[in-house]
């Protein structure tokens, strides 16, 4: 299961006051004032759209019209690694489905999901510009070539939570 799939916990709205204040009514500045609202809770949180709007006197609709519309916006959490499959042909004809397969099973997630521990989002995309690595994928920055199923799950392992992470009262 993912947690797209499940209800979101609730989102502490004081950390936005202060960004608010620094936007008050420049209606010019929903764009930089969204980018800091994502970079403070690594997504726009649905419940901040009305608070946004009232501080720029702008209509909700109008916020979310500007969070959909742009890719560079996200409406569900995001993972802290983001690994990214390429899709492309080259990767294809090398592989790059088998890849995807062990990575959607032991995530348990689809592409475009984020693991339930925030720890992973999976994408894929058309080409990671680095075809004769092929089949290729990312995380976060780092490229990851010629993969096959063994290498992936060593990547995995790279960056798997920490045991600090993962909990609380353990050990
Ligand atoms: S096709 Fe995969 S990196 Fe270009």
């Amino acid at each position: 299961m993912a947690v797209n799939e499940v209800p979101q916990q609730e989102v502490s709205l004081n950390e936005l006051e202060p960004i608010l204040e620094g936007f008050k009514g420049e209606k010019w500045a929903l764009i930089p004032l969204l980018q800091q609202v994502q970079e403070k809770y690594g997504y726009i949180p649905p419940e901040t759209i009305e608070p946004i709007a009232r501080s720029l006197r702008l209509f909700p609709s109008e916020v979310q019209g500007v969070v959909t519309f742009y890719s560079q916006f996200y409406t569900t959490p995001r993972g802290r690694n983001i690994i990214r499959v390429c899709r492309g042909t080259a990767c294809h004809v090398r592989g790059s489905g088998s890849v995807l397969k062990i990575l959607k099973q032991n995530l348990e997630v689809e592409p475009g999901e984020t693991t339930l521990d925030l720890n992973y989002t999976l994408e894929t995309v058309a080409c990671l510009g680095a075809c004769f690595l092929a089949p290729t994928m990312m995380v976060n920055r780092e490229y990851y070539g010629k993969l096959a199923p063994p290498r992936v799950m060593s990547v995995l392992k790279q960056y798997a939570p920490s045991k600090k992470e993962k909990g609380h009262g353990e050990g």
